[in-house]
């Protein structure tokens, strides 16, 4: 899986990362991670990407021209990848939709979005999907971008083990969260807190019952 980042603030990347299992996966190449600087477009002298709306209003807007560019520009590397924008108007990403995401596609152009939001014409000609990862909002779309690299990343073989894959089967459609039953590690006994006997057996089938019924 391939990711083409879109943003004026390719810095907050860095540590995401650098310092997470995602920089293995970037290690063992099953996952690629490239930050273009939107700015780097701007025909403007001072690098400016943003102007005051028409029909006046609060905040800025980004301008066409720098988003026109880099999105063509970057569509010149990734010719299948969808435009994806992330806005707090988007559709809600789920489980679902990152499992269906991951499917579909083997590459994403990720457009992050700031100030009160982008010139309409970006959206109507070059945007293919938008997306908002909660009813709530970000100052910009560089944590839901990042959101939605961890959520995907997570689910390629080979970028965290091979853990993740069976770990969706406690996915709960109906919950809308995943299920999971209490983990322990070591000691048996912290400050007179004990683990449960029966994960202390190594009888596997009694294990697995007991997790059955503790899943949450
Ligand atoms: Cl994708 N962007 C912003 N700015 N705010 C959000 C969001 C995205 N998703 C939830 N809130």
């Amino acid at each position: 899986m391939e990711f083409h980042v879109l943003t004026i603030f390719p810095e907050m990347f860095k540590g995401f990362l650098n310092e997470s299992i995602l920089k293995k996966a970037q290690g063992k190449g099953v996952i690629k991670i490239v930050l273009h600087d939107i700015r780097d477009y701007s025909k403007d002298k001072h690098r400016k990407v943003d102007d005051t709306p028409y029909g006046g209003g609060a905040g800025m807007v980004f301008t066409p021209q720098p988003l026109f560019d880099c999105i063509k520009a970057v569509k010149k590397i990734v010719k299948k990848a969808p435009v994806i924008y992330l806005t707090p108007k988007g559709q809600r990403l789920t489980q679902f939709r990152v499992e269906r995401l991951n499917k579909k596609f083997t590459q994403l152009i990720l457009l992050c979005g700031h100030y009160e939001g982008i010139d309409q014409r970006v959206i109507d000609k070059l945007v293919d999907m938008e997306l908002s990862i909660g009813d709530y909002v970000l100052s910009g779309g560089e944590i839901a971008a990042m959101v939605v690299i961890d959520t995907i990343s997570r689910l390629v073989p080979g970028a965290i083990g091979s853990e993740a894959s069976h770990e969706e089967e406690t996915f709960s459609k109906k919950l809308g969260r995943k299920k999971e039953y209490p983990h322990y590690t070591k000691p048996a006994d912290f400050r007179g807190m004990k683990v449960p006997d029966v994960l202390l057996t190594g009888h596997h089938a009694e294990i697995a019952k007991w997790r059955r019924r503790h899943l949450r």
